[in-house]
């Protein structure tokens, strides 16, 4: 299961997602918001943070004009390791070593094409679980 988080920045690019993901055949839980209107992002972070330090969802994608405040907001809940990607290259990597849970974009940096391609890089890699990255995910956990 895939949380979704977005503010009024990120909400057209998490509409595009949501398609994406119904396509695909992917299931997800969309935490809001639900319209354009303003609204304060560290909300989003926190329901889907916690969505996925429940159990109730394995991943999140967070989405913000940016995609940096969602995540920072994010990356203060322990345990969550969320990454600002505008390339498949990061996505990918930070699968890989990271084992990042939150995929953050940035709806008014990335189109809608690339974004996609994003998403399932994000994804449908698994993280590597070689020693090294283990070594330095438990370190940033202390
Ligand atoms: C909202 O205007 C904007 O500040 C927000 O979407 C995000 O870009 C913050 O980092």
């Amino acid at each position: 299961m895939i949380a979704l988080g977005s503010d009024q920045g990120g909400f057209a690019l998490k509409q595009e997602i949501i398609a994406h993901l119904n396509e695909r055949g992917l299931e997800f839980k969309d935490y809001g918001s639900y319209d354009e209107k303003s609204v304060d992002y560290p909300e989003y972070s926190k329901k889907v943070a916690e969505a996925i330090l429940a159990g109730e969802c394995d991943k999140g994608i967070l989405i913000c004009g940016t995609g940096i405040g969602i995540s920072i907001a994010a990356n203060r809940y322990e345990g969550i390791r969320a990454a600002l990607c505008t390339d498949c290259f990061m996505a990918e990597a930070t699968r890989l070593h990271n084992d990042a849970n939150i995929l953050a974009l940035g709806g008014r940096v990335v189109g809608p094409g690339l974004a996609l391609k994003i998403v399932d890089t994000f994804l449908d890699t698994p993280f590597s679980n070689e020693e090294r990255h283990v070594r330095r995910i438990k370190a940033i956990e202390r």
